[in-house]
This record gives C-alpha cells, sequence and structure tokens, in this order.
C-alpha cells in the first residue's frame, strides 16, 4: 500500500517540478533581457553624452595644434632586398590626411591608406588611432634611394621631407681570393656580410656548385652567426677533393667566392706547374736552346 502511493505522488512531485522550471524559465526569459536591460543601456547613452561632449565654444577654442612627431629631413638606411620603414608621426591631424610623394618625380604614391602607384611595393601602414603614417617599401631597390614627402592636407598643406638611402649589402670572405693548402692541413674560411640593415636570415656555403651547410659526414664544419653577420666554414683535415671554388652566399646579400688549391705536400711543384712563373721559366728555357742551336 505504502510503496505505490509514494510512488504517486513522486510522479506528482516531478510533474510539479517541471511546471514550475518551465513558468521559471519562461518568466526569467521574459524578465532578463527585455525588461532590465534596455533601460541600463538607456542610462549608459546618457552617462556618455553628458560626459563625452563639452560645449562646443570649448571645442573650438582649444582646437590642438597639427604637429609633425617625426623630425624633419630624417635619412632612413636601408639594405637592397629589405623592406624600408619611413616614418611620419603627426599629432593632432583632425581630419588632414596624409599623402606620401616620391620627388625625383613628384610621383603621388599613397593617399590616406589607398596606393596611387602602380608599384604596389608602396604603401602606407596606420593603425586606427595611431598617430603614426608610416611609408612600407617592401624588396628595396637601388632606385629607391632619393627624398620623400609626407604631406597633410591642410590650408596651406605641410610636409616633412625623409631621405632614404640604400645600401648594397656583400658577403666578404677574408683573406686572398685564393689559398693553397697542403693536403691534410686546416682549412678555416670566415665569411662576414658587410653594409647590412638587417642580420641575414641564413648562409649557405657551396663548394663549386654543391651546397655543403650540412655535409659534416664529408668533413665539412660550418658555423653561423647571423646576429654577428659571420659564418665560419671548417675542414679541419682538408683532402685533395676539398680543392675548388667556395661560395658564400647570405639570403640577403652579393655573395663572395674564394678558389682553394690543395697540392700534394710532397711534390710541391703540382703547384707551381700552373703557375703563371713556370709558364715563362719554360718560355725562358726555350729561349735559352733556340739560342744555343742559333749559336751552332
Ligand atoms: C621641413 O624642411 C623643409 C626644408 O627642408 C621645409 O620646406 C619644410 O617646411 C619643413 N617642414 C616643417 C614641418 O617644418
Ligand atoms: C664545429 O666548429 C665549432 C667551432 O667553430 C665547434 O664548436 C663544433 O664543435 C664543431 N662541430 C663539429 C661537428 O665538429
Ligand atoms: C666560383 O663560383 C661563383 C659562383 O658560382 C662564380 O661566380 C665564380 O666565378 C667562381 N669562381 C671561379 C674562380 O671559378
Amino acid at each position: 500500500m505504502l510503496n505505490p502511493s509514494t510512488a504517486m505522488s513522486v510522479e506528482g512531485q516531478r510533474c510539479l517540478c517541471v511546471v514550475v522550471l518551465l513558468i521559471h524559465t519562461v518568466t526569467g526569459a521574459g524578465e532578463g533581457p527585455s525588461s532590465p536591460a534596455p533601460s541600463t543601456t538607456v542610462r549608459v547613452d546618457q552617462n556618455e553624452l553628458t560626459v563625452s561632449f563639452p560645449p562646443l565654444e570649448d571645442l573650438y577654442s582649444h582646437t590642438p595644434e597639427k604637429q609633425f612627431g617625426t623630425e624633419n629631413n630624417t635619412v632612413v638606411t636601408s639594405q637592397t632586398g629589405s623592406t624600408a620603414l619611413l616614418p611620419c608621426i603627426i599629432r593632432n591631424i583632425g581630419d588632414g590626411i596624409v599623402s606620401w610623394i616620391r620627388r625625383k618625380d613628384y610621383h603621388l604614391l599613397t593617399v590616406g591608406l589607398t596606393t596611387y602607384s602602380s608599384d604596389q611595393r608602396f604603401q602606407a601602414i596606420h593603425l586606427q588611432h595611431s598617430e603614426d603614417w608610416t611609408l612600407k617599401v617592401r624588396f628595396v631597390q637601388k632606385r629607391d634611394a632619393g627624398i620623400y614627402e609626407c604631406q597633410v592636407s591642410s590650408h596651406p598643406p605641410t610636409s616633412i621631407f625623409l631621405r632614404l638611402d640604400v645600401v648594397e649589402a656583400r658577403a666578404q670572405i677574408s683573406g686572398p681570393t685564393e689559398k693553397y693548402l697542403k693536403p691534410g692541413s686546416t682549412l678555416r674560411l670566415q665569411c662576414s656580410v658587410v653594409q647590412t640593415t638587417e642580420a641575414p636570415a641564413f648562409v649557405f656555403w657551396y663548394h663549386n656548385s654543391r651546397m655543403i651547410n650540412y655535409d659534416v659526414e664529408r668533413g665539412i664544419n660550418v658555423t653561423t652567426d647571423p646576429a654577428q653577420r659571420l659564418s665560419d666554414l671548417l675542414i679541419p683535415a682538408a683532402s685533395v677533393s676539398h680543392a675548388g671554388n667556395y661560395t658564400c652566399v647570405p639570403n640577403n646579400a652579393v655573395p663572395a667566392s674564394i678558389y682553394v688549391h690543395i697540392f700534394n705536400g710532397e711534390n710541391p711543384a703540382a703547384m707551381q706547374s700552373s703557375s703563371p712563373s713556370s709558364i715563362a721559366d719554360r718560355f725562358q728555357c726555350l729561349l735559352l736552346i733556340s739560342t744555343i742551336i742559333v749559336l751552332r
């Protein structure tokens, strides 16, 4: 008797629970977003209105002066192939519009954020609410060197001028362009990247046409320090197979080459035979023989 009745009352309680829950969620849904929320946002709007807008006469009498934050006649140096950034910071620009003009041919490069040049390497960089209207020039070339004008529209327009200098980074292997070594001796080549404005991302070494950076099993050790713009090639025990043309190739600079001769230590004449002096010796010898023949 007890069991069925309790079971039924449990059923009944469950049902009541569901109904209460439904009512709660329905009224909750009605109350939550619709009634209180709009009233608070209205209040927020009213607050913003009174706080952010001072009386009009104040606004006009205290208009701050437009001012360049970048020094006039600033010089920017970039290496060929890199990205040059010509800064132009303008304080209190108001509704002024910034244009970049290349002075050597009065070519209009950008207006606002729009590139007018057909050369899409030029781009104005400006983050919303920032005061910076930097001109970005990608893949800088020697012909990009010169004066650039950052102009702000106003009455009359005001400008600053920046000079872009372009340097050509190049690799340089220390020592003479030809090296003579005996087999078994240590070959050490040091390559430095000079005239750079940015460090190389990588430096490859070539032996003739083969890239040898990772040829550890062939007795070659390459260590590169990009921050110092240095790369070292070390062959602790050079053999005849290591002779040839070595080229240092930084990713962003003109390469450099050196020629390594490995001659047999027992027979140094092998090295001399290819030198011009031995040809001269032979010629003199031939002359001597011919004079002897003539004298007879
Ligand atoms: C920047 O210098 C140029 C002359 O080099 C001058 O004509 C120009 O008015 C200067 N701009 C500012 C904002 O002083
Ligand atoms: C390569 O040479 C550097 C020094 O230039 C040395 O520290 C390193 O241990 C060498 N690596 C090998 C595999 O010989
Ligand atoms: C060495 O190799 C470089 C790159 O391939 C080449 O420009 C240079 O002429 C070569 N030098 C010699 C002496 O073969």
